[in-house]
């Protein structure tokens, strides 16, 4: 069976090439590269840890698609790529400082602390989000974060809407204000970071939900103000409200 595998080394002259390898049918992603690196090219570089689904460092890219490699079958003639949206440091591994910033500007943790009785449904209110394991698909799909890098994008808002249900937290000023600017209000809710997550996250729904709170919270409805810009500019390029008709002109 045949794998290709997109190469690349910041370190020497930029250049990418897809190297073709063979490797075994009914194997994990992840388990041919290891046996890749043990038995043909000892050079190809990746990132793993828990091998089961759960720490997030071994996303890649699969024909185009994220995929966490240690939870994904081969199949003859996959392309296997770096993430997107952020750069590579070497083959399939990408340097992930920048957007584990963008989660602090969120201020996306507790300000105040609230001694209130915690129940299950309170616990239960934050479950799914408390799920995240930073493993970056959402920000290599998204086509907003791809253009704009100031964008704090999903996994951000994911958590930031974690804080904000958190019955713990008493102040949730911080957190609302943090996400006003090249935040919630810039998400085409196209739902790529939604189709992508292995943790089964709906970040798309979440920046909705955090739309809400926002509103209820005072903050303008910035979507809104967006259509009326847009409807605004048809009318500012010379429409005429009566279609030109006269009707002096008989
Ligand atoms: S729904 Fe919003 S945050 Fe998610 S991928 Fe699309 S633009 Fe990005
Ligand atoms: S929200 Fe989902 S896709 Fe994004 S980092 Fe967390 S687990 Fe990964
Ligand atoms: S190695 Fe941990 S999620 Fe794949």
């Amino acid at each position: 069976m045949k794998l290709n595998i997109q190469r690349f080394d910041s370190s020497k002259t930029p250049k990418i090439e897809i190297v073709e390898f063979k490797v075994k049918e009914n194997e994990t992603i992840l388990s041919s590269l290891i046996d890749i690196k043990a038995t043909q090219d000892k050079s190809i570089t990746f990132r793993s840890g828990c091998k089961s689904g759960v720490c997030g460092s071994c996303t890649i890219r699969v024909n185009g698609v994220e995929k966490l490699a240690c939870k994904t079958f081969v199949k003859e003639n996959d392309l296997i790529q770096a993430l997107k949206n952020t750069s590579i440091i070497k083959d399939l591994v990408v340097d992930l400082s920048y957007e584990e910033n963008l989660l602090k500007n969120t201020k996306s943790y507790l300000h105040l602390y609230s001694k209130d009785q915690i129940t299950q449904k309170d616990e239960k209110a934050i479950d799914i989000q408390s799920n995240c394991i930073l493993c970056q698909s959402c920000y290599s799909s998204c086509p907003v974060y791809e253009v704009n890098k100031d964008f704090l994008g999903p996994y951000a808002l994911t958590r930031a809407l974690r804080y904000i249900n958190d019955k713990k937290e008493k102040n949730l000023f911080n957190i609302i204000d943090s996400i006003q600017t090249n935040a919630i209000w810039d998400c085409t809710l196209c739902g790529n970071c939604t189709i992508v997550c292995p943790q089964f996250i709906d970040p798309k729904t979440d920046i909705m939900n955090l739309r809400m709170k926002s509103i209820q919270s005072g903050y303008e409805d910035k979507s809104l103000q967006m259509y009326q810009n847009d409807f605004n500019d048809g009318f500012d390029t010379g429409f005429n409200p009566s279609g030109g008709f006269d009707p002096n002109g008989f």
